[in-house]
């Protein structure tokens, strides 16, 4: 067991990142936190509110492909838990330079931290994405990797150099790969969020292409007790899914919020697909549960709270969609407005 007190959390001004630091708070897991992040579009410091009166919270803003900023970030820490990424596949097809430099430089930068400081736990965050489209049965980690878009293609290149560090220089490396996951505080460009801030303001919610693409959805809070089961329990150099049963079309999915907002099914729109889009991700978690771990969340009344998260928190979410993301909106929604060939709108 790895029984790191003291961790070094990126990207923690984030979805995940932030929901990984209020479980470390809230089970006492840790007695110092130093959270290093850019605070880029998507990451927001309301969402560091939620901790930054916290003692054993401290909050570095800076670059995790700055080394000079990751050793001063890194210092006293006996992990490095890597959640700051790029991580919109939407956005990677407009602007692939981005990705590469923060999830494949900055992952190269925190590597070289942890080599430096022997007995440093490295956990990186990786995800589905990078075992590409899974028609049948369920992605385990020994499987290959076929990431088919340019996000999923850089998070695959962060994960080879994480094992590449482990093998050449005995970095003790862990890494998850992790489901879709959806919860409070993700950014509304991200399906879920961005369905029910939509249906909050009674706008069209579009579906790309028929809709019948397939994720698996793991509650931000299940996924975050991946990642620490993962780190404190994890082998060195091994891979851990972090997973669920909850498989659902995206049309289930936006049903289920459209009933949950008591919203009229004729704001379904369906826009054209997303170049390279992923049919279905499923993951098996066999050996994540081997080492413990469990999901508590079923997706059914984690999805209700979430909706209600976002209906009682709209100073978090309503400042966001102005500004910079109105202009990510036109460029991503404007020239798929035709319906997709064969779709119907659904009435
Ligand atoms: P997010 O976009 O909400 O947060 C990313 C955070 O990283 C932001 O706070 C941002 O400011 C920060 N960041 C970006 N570039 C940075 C840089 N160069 N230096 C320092 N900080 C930087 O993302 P998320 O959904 O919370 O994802 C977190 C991690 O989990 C990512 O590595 C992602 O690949 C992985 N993941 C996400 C999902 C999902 O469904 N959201 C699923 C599996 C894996
Ligand atoms: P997303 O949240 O972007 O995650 P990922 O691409 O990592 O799976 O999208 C989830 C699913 O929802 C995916 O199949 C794409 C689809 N989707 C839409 O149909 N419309 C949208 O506007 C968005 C953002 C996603």
């Amino acid at each position: 067991m790895v029984n790191a007190r003291a961790l070094l959390v990126t990207g923690g001004a984030g979805f995940i990142g932030s929901g990984y630091v209020r479980y470390l708070l809230r089970n006492a897991l840790a007695d110092r936190i130093h959270v290093l992040d850019k605070l880029t579009y998507s990451g927001n410091p309301t969402t560091l509110d939620s901790f930054s009166d916290d003692p054993r919270v401290e909050f570095i803003e800076g670059d995790i492909c700055d080394p000079a900023t990751v050793n001063h970030a890194v210092d006293g820490c006996d992990a490095i838990v890597n959640f700051a990424a790029e991580t919109h596949v939407d956005r990677s097809l407009f602007d692939p330079a981005e990705f590469i430099q923060t999830n494949v430089q900055g992952t190269l930068v925190l590597l070289d931290a942890a080599r430096e400081r022997t007995g440093t736990r490295f956990v990186q965050v990786s995800t589905d994405e990078v075992y590409g489209a899974v028609l049948d049965g369920y992605s385990r980690e020994s499987d290959p990797l076929y990431p088919r878009n340019p996000y999923s293609a850089s998070k695959a290149g962060a994960e080879m150099l994480a094992i590449s560090y482990a093998e050449t220089h005995g970095v003790d490396v862990v890494i998850t790969r992790g489901s879709n996951t959806y919860g409070p505080f993700q950014y509304p460009e991200k399906f879920i969020p961005l369905m029910i801030t939509n249906l909050f303001e009674r706008k069209a919610v579009p579906v790309y292409g028929d809709g019948l693409q397939v994720r698996h959805w793991v509650h931000v809070d299940d996924h975050c007790s991946g990642i620490d089961t993962a780190l404190r329990f994890g082998a060195s150099g091994e891979i851990y899914n972090v997973g669920s049963d909850d498989e659902r079309t995206n049309l289930e999915v936006v049903k289920q919020v459209l009933s949950l907002v008591d919203a009229p099914e004729d704001l379904i729109t369906h826009v054209a697909d997303r170049p390279g889009h992923d049919r279905r991700y499923a993951l098996s978690s066999e050996k994540l549960r081997g080492i413990g771990w469990e999901p508590k969340r079923a997706f059914d009344e984690g999805i209700a709270d979430t909706v209600r998260w976002y209906r009682e928190n709209r100073d978090w979410w309503e400042p966001i969609r102005d500004g910079s993301f109105q202009e990510y909106y036109r460029r991503n929604y404007d020239n798929r407005e035709q319906a997709h060939p064969g779709a119907r709108r659904e009435a």
